[in-house]
């Protein structure tokens, strides 16, 4: 395990109420909120019910700003290159929305991205007759950048988009690497950082990406339902917008014309959960006040302690996470129980994990030959005497 004192421990622990009463180890789903970011949702709550909705975000003004800077804190980037979204999905599709496509154009992702950004890709196929082409991947898995660096030069794609880390694996893909393939390739790049932000430090500049899309209350500890799209000056300076601005990210300046907000903003629409977004400003501060280097290495030994009594005290059972690196989600597979199953019997004894089913990652399943798969995620804040108790509480189940 990382060097981290039990004081630290038990702080990160005192100040999340739901670890006196849950063995999360759920955290690639909606990881527990820490104290300031379930206080923040509730004070502005708490204001709206007061003083009026509008009239509170006027009393928030300043606070809500600086939710921004706390964001851009997080991943090394400018206040101005943030908007705040709903979540991953919505800041994957407004930066997809951004570019122009035509007939044959190509797309290039990975075998292993998030489903939803699968099927938009899908959807924007069958629109617009463009290709999308996956990259190989490495005999280790996740994407070789090599491959991505040939692809590019075949196809000259309008972009490539990837997930750092996919959805219902501990793989981390080479996002380093592929970025700087795309900057030297001049291809605009836009990851999906949704299971990344919070679980380790980012920084956009070594990334090179120019969209970064995240959600707030997975490994960031934020609320559900908000979540922000990191958008570079490139970008910005080329002036792509969204397909559809609206009177936030852009005003209505002549009937036949209009004027884009200079910076980010124009990715974000007028109306949105103020309390959620102080929520995720608060989470970026908790985060941002944390060695999230040394908080990410204890997540993910935790991960591999998981993985390896898994192995050591389940017989039948796969664990599936494969790559060069390993972040903290654990994927099994078990001989003759359903993971869906599982995940319920567990939750009764107070032990939090989730299911990926096979549409989750439709490639990546049938290569790993599963249907549907066990997903255990822990965090910082969990103990080694917790993934013992699921161990123990696991191979209860299956005897
Ligand atoms: C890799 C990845 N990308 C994107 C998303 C979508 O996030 P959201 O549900 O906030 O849109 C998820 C959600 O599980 C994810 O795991």
């Amino acid at each position: 395990m990382p060097i981290t004192s039990s004081d630290q421990i038990i702080k990160w622990r005192n100040d999340t109420p739901g670890c006196s009463t849950s063995n999360h180890l759920n955290n690639a789903g909606a990881a527990l909120m820490p104290k300031p970011v379930i206080d923040a949702i509730h004070n502005h709550i708490d204001l709206e019910a007061e003083i009026g909705g509008y009239e509170a975000e006027e009393a928030a003004a300043d606070r809500i700003a600086d939710c921004y800077s706390s964001v851009a804190k997080l991943i090394g980037s400018s206040t101005s290159n943030i908007a705040i979204v709903e979540n991953a999905t919505v800041a994957t599709s407004q930066a997809l929305s951004a570019f122009k496509y035509r007939q044959d154009d190509t797309i290039i992702t990975t075998n292993v991205d998030y489903a939803s950004n699968q099927i938009m890709l899908l959807s924007l196929a069958a629109r617009f007759g463009i290709n999308i082409v996956r990259a190989d991947d490495l005999p280790e898995g996740g994407a070789d950048p090599d491959s991505v660096l040939k692809l590019i030069r075949k196809h000259r794609p309008t972009l490539v988009l990837m997930s750092w880390i996919p959805t219902n694996s501990g793989l981390i893909q080479d996002a380093k690497s592929i970025g700087r393939i795309c900057r030297d390739e001049d291809v605009p790049f836009i990851l999906d950082a949704c299971q990344a932000v919070g679980q380790f430090p980012i920084d956009v500049d070594e990334l090179n990406c120019d969209f970064l899309a995240a959600t707030a209350r997975k490994f960031l500890r934020g609320p559900r339902g908000i979540g922000f799209l990191y958008v570079s000056d490139r970008m910005l300076n080329q002036g792509l917008e969204p397909l559809f601005p609206d009177t936030h990210g852009a005003t209505w300046t002549a009937p036949e014309a209009y004027r884009l907000e200079p910076g980010a903003k124009r990715y974000e629409n007028w109306e949105s959960s103020y309390a959620l977004l102080l929520g995720l400003g608060a989470a970026a501060d908790y985060a941002n006040g944390i060695d999230l280097e040394m908080a990410g290495k204890r997540a993910a030994e935790l991960a591999e302690y998981t993985r390896e009594n898994l192995k050591a005290a389940l017989p039948g059972v796969r664990v599936l996470d494969f790559g060069r690196e390993k972040c903290a989600i654990v994927s099994a597979a078990f001989e003759k129980r359903e993971p869906e199953e599982l995940v319920l019997l567990l939750r009764k004894q107070k032990i939090n994990t989730s299911v990926a089913s096979r549409t989750a990652g439709v490639i990546d399943m049938r290569a790993k030959k599963a249907t549907s798969i066990l997903r255990i995620s822990p965090h910082y804040y969990n103990t080694v005497d917790e993934i013992d108790d699921f161990i123990q509480c696991l191979s209860e189940i299956l005897n």
